[in-house]
């Protein structure tokens, strides 16, 4: 049983074990429950309000567990519901995760840089003010990439399918003169080593795991709410199949783990 008051990180999927990794990195003695949503992945391609409607039934759930802070680690959520979130629970520490706009922008050389995310981290007005504040003077490709999610959900990191479905996007930003790539959704760092292959040596694929850990673990110490002992304890919930979620999360993060259905009630409608 996790200790009371643990950090809630939630993805639409698995994609945030990718955030949670670098969490427990930083921040080895904090009880973690991770909430992936799998019966609603994927979240990149559903309406604004029903991404809400879902970060909305999470940070509920959370709160309904007394967890200290929510990290939303997913691009999509975080461009849909992250104001809405921090009006519903002003006093929850609530960190998002936002595509590494402004490190790209201080690493190109061409003056170009390609984002990979999912249509609606794309699409979204958050994202425009991101790219707009950050790099006004860059050239930004643009790639939505549903498929890698898909891919990532299935548990295909590499092989021929993932190298067939990396290959083409990877290439056409790069021909278009982008030397720097950003990985703008959380599902895509378990596709790095096909996306660095097709991009090629050297080329820096930025992900924000690290800078969300930092900025979590300084929250936290502000207001006093570190922990500074105690073991490593991670509880995986999710919506969906907890035996899939089980498999799928220990081949992630390469040790064998468990999962537990989320309570019915936080677990939304399968017509949704
Ligand atoms: N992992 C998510 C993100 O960072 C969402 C992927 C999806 O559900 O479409 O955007």
């Amino acid at each position: 049983m996790l200790s009371e008051s643990p950090l809630g990180v939630y993805d639409s999927g698995v994609g945030g074990l990718s955030v949670l990794r670098a969490i427990r990195d930083a921040l080895p003695h904090e009880p973690l429950l991770y909430v992936a949503d799998s019966a609603h992945v994927p979240y990149g391609e559903k309406t604004q309000e029903f991404v809400e409607q879902r970060a909305c039934a999470i940070a509920d759930y959370f709160v309904s567990r007394q967890a200290r802070a929510m990290v939303v680690a997913c691009n999509t959520a975080t461009a849909a519901a992250i104001a809405l979130l921090r009006r519903r629970h002003p006093a929850l520490i609530i960190i998002g995760v936002e595509p590494a706009i402004k490190p790209a922008a201080h690493l190109t050389h061409s003056g170009v840089i390609g984002v990979f995310a999912t249509t609606g981290t794309l699409a979204s007005p958050k994202f425009a003010a991101l790219a707009q504040r950050e790099a006004p003077e860059v050239r930004i490709l643009l790639r939505p990439c549903p498929q890698w999610v898909r891919l990532v959900e299935q548990g295909v990191l590499s092989g021929p399918e993932a190298e067939a479905a990396v290959r083409a996007p990877v290439a056409e930003l790069r021909q278009a003169g982008a030397d720097v790539l950003v990985l703008g959704c959380t599902h895509f760092p378990f596709l790095r080593d096909e996306i660095q292959a097709a991009a090629g040596p050297g080329v820096p694929l930025l992900e924000t795991g690290a800078p969300v850990a930092r900025r979590l673990r300084h929250q936290l110490q502000e207001r006093g709410l570190l922990r500074g002992q105690g073991p490593a304890e991670l509880r995986l919930e999710t919506t969906g199949s907890a035996n899939a979620l089980g498999e799928l999360a220990s081949r992630l993060l390469g040790q064998p783990l468990g999962a537990a259905a989320t309570p019915e009630r936080w677990r939304g409608l399968p017509r949704d």
